[in-house]
This record gives structure tokens, sequence and C-alpha cells, in this order.
């Protein structure tokens, strides 16, 4: 079955609020795998009105097009750079809710090429911030990362600019402007380029790479993902950043559930990756509110939106990926064998 065939399956109880859902809907990375989740979701159950997919290369867009999935009334491809602010510009017309998924991701890629992930991920989310403005769009939520709390990597460094930005972005909006906020989340599971693919193409050859069995990751499966920017649609009062609580696993758990006959070749760790993730840092427990499903930093300077709901934390409050909750083995693979891992044409 399809994902489009499950979306109209699903009761649409993830719809959108009328500020946010009035224009139309902006998806940069829109050709990713987060992207066109968002898609999916946009288009099939929240039933958005028009959907625009923004990013560079053509022959993504043409494969998002050619799937059936996506041949859909409401859905319009755009070619376009987060770094040509003009470009941006044009895509924003009409546009009420940007959904900024657009980034460069790859740790040793962005070690490799700093300059590179600071002109996507920093000076992208520069031009994203004033393209919004001047076009008048009413909410801009981004996809943030464990890896930019206290970041070793240049791209948890770059991730961490782009959520500065934009908590300052959203504090110079004043109380009608544009609004800015932050989905910070683990490791979506299945997405391009991350360890499950790579493991599911190494288990061919009976052995898998693996940095550190010990090494430990918080996961996030496309369900959970989809009711965490549903929620930070519905609830995000600006400038905050919002986590899931989620799950973590140990990478030997990981790589047991691809493939338990696997000869197992440990590499060690690679630039600028660490043991174990955080979502949150004790310097934000203060400003962090505890709801059950998920919890809220809140900006440093609050003002009117000050928020009040939800359970304050303990001054030494964080939230690590060796604390766990963890997935045992049963969990990972009842996980690995949702949709968008088998997907995967391997
Ligand atoms: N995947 C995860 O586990 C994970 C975890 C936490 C947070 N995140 C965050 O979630 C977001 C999406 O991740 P993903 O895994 O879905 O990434 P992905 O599959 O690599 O998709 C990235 C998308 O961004 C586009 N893009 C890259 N550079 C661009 C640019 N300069 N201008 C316009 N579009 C550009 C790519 O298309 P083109 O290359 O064709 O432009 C692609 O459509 C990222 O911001 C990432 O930091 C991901």
């Amino acid at each position: 079955m399809t994902a489009a065939a499950d979306s109209t399956s699903v009761a649409p109880r993830r719809r959108l609020p009328p500020r946010a859902g009035d224009g139309a809907i902006l998806v940069t990375g829109g050709t990713g795998t987060t992207g066109r989740l968002l898609l999916s979701w946009l288009l099939y159950e929240a039933q958005a009105s028009r959907v625009i997919a923004f990013s560079r290369d053509e022959q993504k867009h043409h494969d998002l097009l050619q799937d059936p999935q996506f041949q859909h009334p409401a859905l319009y491809s755009m070619v376009g750079d987060i770094r040509d602010p003009r470009r941006l510009r044009e895509a924003m017309e009409g546009v009420s809710l940007v959904l900024h998924t657009a980034a460069m991701k790859h740790v040793p890629i962005a070690e490799a090429n700093p300059s590179e992930a600071i002109r996507t991920n920093v000076e992208g989310t520069e031009n994203l911030i004033r393209a919004a403005r001047d076009a008048g769009v009413a909410r801009i939520i981004a996809h943030s990362t464990d890896k930019a709390v206290e970041p070793s990597c240049v791209y948890g460094a770059t991730k961490l600019a782009m959520e500065k930005l934009l908590v300052a972005a959203d504090l110079d909006s004043g109380r009608d402007g544009s609004r800015f906020d932050i989905l910070r989340h683990g490791n979506l599971i299945g997405s391009r380029g991350s360890v499950i693919p790579m493991f599911l193409e190494q288990k061919k050859s009976g052995r898998l790479k693996v940095t550190d069995p010990e090494m430990t990751r918080f996961w996030i499966d496309p369900d959970s993902l989809i009711s965490a920017v549903h929620q930070v649609v519905i609830d995000g009062r600006g400038g905050e950043i919002f986590v899931p609580r989620s799950p973590a696993a140990r990478l030997a758990t990981v790589a047991a559930a691809i493939a338990p006959e696997a000869v197992i070749e440990v590499i060690g760790v690679r630039p600028g990756e660490k043991m174990h993730e955080s979502l949150t840092s004790r310097q934000e427990a203060s400003r962090i509110r505890l709801f059950e499903q998920h919890l809220v930093i809140t900006p440093p300077a609050s003002g009117h939106l000050r928020r009040h709901d939800g359970d304050a934390v303990a001054a030494d409050f964080c939230l690590q990926s060796d604390h766990g909750p963890w997935l045992d083995l049963q969990a990972m693979q009842t996980l690995l064998s949702s949709e968008l891992v088998c997907s995967h044409d391997l």
C-alpha cells in the first residue's frame, strides 16, 4: 500500500489552524525525506489547498512529480536555492506557512566543507527570515537536530546558529509580525543517507561497518514526526523550540535489528561525531515546560507570549540519548518495518 492510500484511510485529525492554513504552504527541501513526508501529510490529511515543494536538483523534482503518490492538483514544484534571496522571495508570494527542512546535513561532509554548510544552513536561514517578513508570511517552522545541542560538529554548530537566528527574528517581529518556531528532533527512522539505509545496503555483503556499538541516538518514526510538526503549527507561540520526547537506541541494537547474522566491523567514531546526543541542555532547563509527549523551550525573553502551561523541570534536567528510554530489539524491528524504511530500493 502506498503512503498516499494510507493517509486517505486515516481520519483527518491533523488539520491546519486558520492563520497558518489560509494561504499556500511552502516546504523548503520538499524533495527530501522529511519534505516528502510533510507533502504527503499536507496534501492528504491536512487537505491544504496549495503546497509548494522548493529545492535545487531538477531530477529530484522530476522523481517527485513522477511518483503517483504526488500526482495531486494542490502540489506545485519549484526549483530554487535557499542561498538565493530573490528566488526565495518569489517562492513566498501568497504563502501563510513555511516548513523549513532544506539543509546540508551530513556530518563528515559539513566537517570537510564548513563554509558550504554555513552558506546553506546559516545564510540560507537569514534569507528565509527576510523573504518571509517581506512577503508577510504568518508562520515559519524550521527543523533542527539534537546535534545543535552543545555542538561538536560543523553541522550541529550551523543548526544552532539557525535556531538562534530564528528565535532572535521572532523577538524582532513584534506582536503582529511573522512567527518563527523550531522543531528539534533526533534521527528520523530511514531518512536518506542515514545509518539505517547504509546498514540495509551493507547487509548484502554480510558485514556491517559500525562506528561504535555502544553509541546511542534518539529515534523518531515518520508518523510521530508529523504529529510533532502539527503540534508546533497548532501550539507554537513564536521563538519556541519544540522537542518530541523520543526513545533512544544503541547502534548495536540497530545493527542487530537489521542484520543479526552480519559480521560487525567497528570503525571508530568519525570526526565531529559524539558517542551520545542530547535533545536539551542543562542551560535550557530553566526555560523548559514539560508535556506528556513533548517539551517546549521558551525563548530567553518571551514577553507577552510567555507560556505558563506544562510543568517546570529540575535545574539539572536534560534529555540524553544514553539515559533512554530505550528501544529494545523488538521495538526497533517494528519501527524498521515502517513504510519509509521498506521503500528504500534494496
Ligand atoms: N534526517 C534526520 O534524521 C534528521 C534529524 C534531525 C533533524 N533533521 C533536519 O531535518 C531537515 C531535513 O532532513 P532530511 O533528512 O529530510 O534531509 P534530506 O533528505 O537530505 O533532504 C534535504 C532537502 O533539502 C534540499 N536542499 C538542500 N540544500 C538546499 C538549498 N541550498 N536550497 C534548497 N533546497 C536545498 C534537498 O534537495 P536539493 O539537494 O535538490 O536542493 C532536499 O530536498 C534538515 O534540516 C535536517 O537538519 C533531520
